[in-house]
């Protein structure tokens, strides 16, 4: 199946509500890689329908505002930069921060130890967050603090590594755990790789080493082609690449020279030995700076970072043909695993079970009214996060985020509804967000969005009176409560 663009239709297993929350077509993002992911990767990145992230770490804040200016120039897509606070010093993280903040960011990824204060700081700010961890413990902290969405980074992911968990055990302990969307890093290079994310939990994958072998991407070649060479068991697990960073951090890379510990006898020196440049700027032995595009000296000493996903990755392509093949390997495993038990497949389009087709109310019917609804709360979570920005005080600052947290919520639930019907969601949104808004006052755009939760409750019990389905009747009655919840805002 093709879509009006030309592009191949998402398999509806690969629609995941956090393609809603990001507002992204594919649940695939670049991990933000400092220096690498500048603005060139993210912007095609988005442009394929991904979710685009800058990795910005440690970056003076002209460089923020000139990459940030540069990604909106090519993509007019919503994008996260990424951040380490830990690796940063305070002044400029605060720098950063208050940078992104006035160039009107939708999004922030940050990594390594949870830093709560700037979680909450930035969802005051209405920001969406989302947290990169390694461990339950992190994940926890991250939680409490607020986060928009947990990426479970594996032990086996390139750069610098948190924990010492594989993804594939960390994605469904933390998916179990989270209220929030799970993304899964580390180890993931192919179809095969995203459905398999999927299948233990988490609503889309961010990949770093898979993107760093891309033309778009600022790595040096012979970083990409070592990285493309290297087979899973090359990469190391290891804790020589430290300056740059406050704290002792292991970093997964191939090997090379620092790896041997072939200049180990120079690290007690108190001034740095300088191997090389990039960005007009001196790069020292053993700091944790990869080598750049326009790396120069010995790049081969410097940190070339994969993760064991590199066994999966042989050339350096465009960001558009890498996302192409890695959704088209998804729909074909997907369609693999789609088997009925006498051995046929069941294609796309092919009639439903019984079970779903002899419904007292027509199927078509059930689904135009799930879409609607869908399309009613897409523009009411619009609308809150919106509204939220106006708010004044904490408990009406608090109401709406609960309202938006709400309508998030049901969002999801309708989109499992119509997943669980074989029904393409579709994209509509409603006009709801355009009429609120034409409302001058806070007060009165109040009274009406409390309308429009009594529009939704009505519907939503029209439907559960009819004969449904356990699933459909579940998830409906869980859109039934998120709209009963809130005080002041439900009907
Ligand atoms: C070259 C490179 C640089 C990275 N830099 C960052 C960074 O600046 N910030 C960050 O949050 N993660 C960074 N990471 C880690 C990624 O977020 C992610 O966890 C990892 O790439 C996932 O494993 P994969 O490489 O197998 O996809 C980096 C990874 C690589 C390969």
């Amino acid at each position: 199946m093709v879509d009006s663009a030309g592009r191949q239709a998402l398999p509806l297993a690969l629609h995941t509500p956090l393609l809603d929350l990001l507002g992204c077509e594919v649940p695939v993002m670049n991990a933000g890689m400092g220096g690498v992911a500048r603005h060139e990767l993210a912007a095609a990145v988005g442009n394929a329908g991904g979710f685009a992230c800058l990795g910005m770490v440690r970056e003076p804040v002209e460089r923020i505002v000139d990459e940030v200016t540069a990604m909106r120039a090519l993509c007019d897509r919503p994008f996260a930069v990424n951040l380490i606070p830990s690796a940063t010093r305070a002044d400029l993280l605060q720098r950063q921060v208050d940078t992104c903040l006035q160039l009107d960011v939708p999004a922030i990824t940050l990594f390594w130890e949870v830093d709560q204060d700037l979680v909450r700081e930035l969802k005051r700010h209405s920001l969406l967050v989302l947290h990169q961890v390694g461990s339950r413990l992190d994940a926890q902290q991250a939680l409490r603090a607020g986060v928009d969405v947990l990426i479970a980074q594996g032990v086996e992911a390139g750069g610098h590594v948190r924990g010492s968990v594989g993804t594939m055990a960390l994605v469904p302990e933390l998916a179990a755990m989270s209220p929030v969307p799970v993304v899964a890093s580390g180890g993931i290079a192919s179809g095969a790789g995203l459905v398999a994310a999927l299948a233990l939990g988490a609503q889309g994958v961010s990949c770093g080493s898979l993107f760093l072998a891309t033309h778009e991407a600022n790595a040096h070649p012979l970083h990409q082609r070592r990285l493309c060479e290297a087979r899973a068991d090359d990469t190391l697990h290891t804790y020589r690449f430290y300056r740059n960073w406050p704290v002792a951090a292991a970093t997964r890379v191939l090997p090379n020279s620092v790896t041997r510990g072939d200049h180990d006898h120079l690290r007690s020196l108190r001034e740095p030995t300088v191997i090389g440049t990039q960005d007009d700027l001196p790069v020292h032995l053993f700091s944790t700076d990869s080598p750049l595009r326009d790396a120069s000296g010995s790049v081969t000493s410097m940190a070339l970072y994969a993760g064991q996903s590199c066994g999966q990755i042989d050339t350096v392509l465009d960001v558009e043909a890498r996302m192409r093949t890695l959704l088209s390997e998804a729909a074909s495993v997907l369609a693999a695993l789609r088997r009925d038990d006498s051995g046929q497949h069941l294609q796309d389009g092919a009639e439903p079970p019984a079970s779903t087709r002899e419904r007292p109310m027509p199927r078509e019917t059930l689904v135009a009214a799930l879409r609607e609804l869908l399309a009613a709360e897409r523009a009411g979570a619009r609308t809150a996060a919106a509204c939220h920005k106006d708010a004044y005080g904490h408990a009406q600052r608090e109401q709406l985020r609960q309202l938006h947290e709400q309508e998030v919520r049901s969002c999801r639930a309708l989109l499992r509804c119509l997943a669980s019907l074989d029904a393409e969601p579709g994209q509509a949104v409603g006009d709801f967000y355009q009429k609120v808004m034409a409302l001058n006052t806070l007060q009165e755009r109040m009274q009406l969005i409390d309308k429009g939760q009594q529009w939704v409750r009505r519907r939503v019990e029209k439907l559960l009176a009819q004969a449904l389905d356990d699933v459909l009747r579940q998830e409906l009655e869980l859109v039934l409560r998120y709209h009963g919840g809130a005080q002041g805002t439900s009907g």
